[in-house]
């Protein structure tokens, strides 16, 4: 077990409340936010992370003339970091299959539906024009498919009428902030595998669904 010695490096491009809940979370669990790396300069995370003493990089998507160029440069700072795990936590780039399969069952990310319904941007949109009653959040192994690994743990959340995209945020948002930070603790005590595109929980396959969230 890696008790204390899981290294995370947390790949952002936003606000960082995710990044806030690994962090709230990090200081009393078995892992340790090592760096936090941000495609976006103005990312307000960064600032997060630079308020609790964590390292933080800036490698800029705008600054290198390919994708290619780009996820080399961010392997680079990766391998120096060498984390156990990199979380993806509101990343808006699109990883090539070449990255994700260089880091496979080491790499997770958190996205605000229950996939496989609404990958991509705009869910609480998507969810509201669909007159669906139901939204929620998926926290899942990358693979090369968009938004398309297998699941660990999805939490559901009601849609109500008088829904706009930011009160359904706001109420995913909630729900995000429990997962990814219980997931991760999973990763870092060795209680999660993937293999063969299916994610295992304890040496259990996990259904489609993921794991059901039990208070531990
Ligand atoms: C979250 O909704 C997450 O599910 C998605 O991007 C958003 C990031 O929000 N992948 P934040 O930057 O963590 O506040």
């Amino acid at each position: 077990m890696k008790t204390n010695h899981c290294k995370l490096a947390v790949l952002i491009s936003g606000n960082g409340t995710n990044l806030q809940a690994l962090m709230d979370a990090s200081f009393n669990s078995n892992f340790k936010i090592s760096a936090v790396i941000s495609n976006n300069p103005n990312s307000f995370g960064l600032q997060r992370a630079e308020k609790n003493n964590i390292a933080t990089l800036v490698i800029n998507h705008k600054e290198y003339d390919s994708k290619q160029a780009f996820e080399q440069a961010l392997m680079i700072k990766l391998k120096e970091i060498n984390p156990d795990l990199i979380a993806l936590a509101g990343f808006m780039r699109i990883l090539s299959p070449n990255f994700v399969n260089h880091y496979v069952g080491k790499i997770l990310n958190i996205h605000p539906s229950l996939l496989p319904k609404y990958t991509g941007i705009n869910t609480h949109q998507r969810v509201i024009e669909a007159n669906e009653s139901e939204h929620g959040v998926s926290v899942h192994y990358v693979t090369e498919e968009l938004d398309g690994g297998p699941v660990i743990v999805q939490e559901k959340v009601p849609v109500f009428n008088d829904d706009t995209p930011e009160t359904l945020a706001t109420r995913v948002a909630e729900k995000e902030h429990i997962i990814y930070p219980k997931v991760v603790s999973w990763f870092a005590a060795d209680r999660l595998a993937m293999a063969a595109n299916k994610a295992y929980l304890d040496q259990e396959l996990l259904p489609a669904g993921g794991a059901e969230i039990k208070s531990e």
